[in-house]
């Protein structure tokens, strides 16, 4: 009886000391070591419904780029200066061209336009086409282009509605 009890202790004892260990673990783990579903990580490429898999170094790549290039208007997919036109996938779904798809975004990069398509906007949006405006932009190739589009139409599928969420329409 007395060593039954004994050896529960010891295992008790052995899962005290288990459980915080497994919680540390749980938090200290870096964000690079999730894995996203093929489902998550493919996107429309354009809007004949052509579709691109991203692997996950590629998103984790696009958002790093992204942060640093866009993040100061755009962290968390919202637009700080104007909160109607956010990088949600309805509100890039209804621009003119729809934005939510891979190329559409290169090509807003390249040459940004006003929300009904009529007029560019590169003179004050960052773009390659402005990159003597927008030092942010000089370093960028295409294929950096490429990941920020892969992160922007990713994220609201890991998110949810928290990316690009909260805004206000005024
Ligand atoms: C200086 C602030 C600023 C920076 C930096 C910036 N943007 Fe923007 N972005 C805006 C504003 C303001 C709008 C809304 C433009 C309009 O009125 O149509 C916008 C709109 C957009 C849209 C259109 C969204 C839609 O729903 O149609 C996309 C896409 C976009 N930005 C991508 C980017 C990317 C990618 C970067 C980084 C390379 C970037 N932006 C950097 C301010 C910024």
């Amino acid at each position: 009886m007395v060593s039954v009890f004994s050896s529960l202790r010891r295992s008790l004892k052995g899962l005290l000391l288990l459980v915080p260990v497994l919680i540390g673990l749980a938090f200290i783990s870096p964000a690079e070591a999730v894995q996203w579903d093929a489902e998550t990580l493919t996107v429309p490429v354009n809007p004949d419904g052509a579709e691109v898999t991203f692997t996950d170094r590629e998103i984790n790549a696009g958002r790093k780029v992204f942060n640093t290039s866009c993040g100061t208007c755009h962290a968390g997919g919202i637009t700080k200066t104007n909160q109607n036109v956010g990088l949600d996938p309805e509100t890039l779904a209804l621009a003119t061209p729809a934005r939510d798809n891979v190329d559409a975004l290169v090509d807003y990069m390249k040459d940004p336009t006003s929300y009904d398509g009529e007029y560019s906007i590169s003179d004050v949006h960052p773009s390659m086409r402005s990159a003597e405006l927008y030092p942010a932009m000089r370093d960028l190739d295409d294929e950096d282009l490429r990941l920020m589009a892969g992160y922007i139409l990713v994220s609201p599928k890991v998110q949810g509605s928290s990316w690009g969420g909260g805004k206000i329409y005024f």
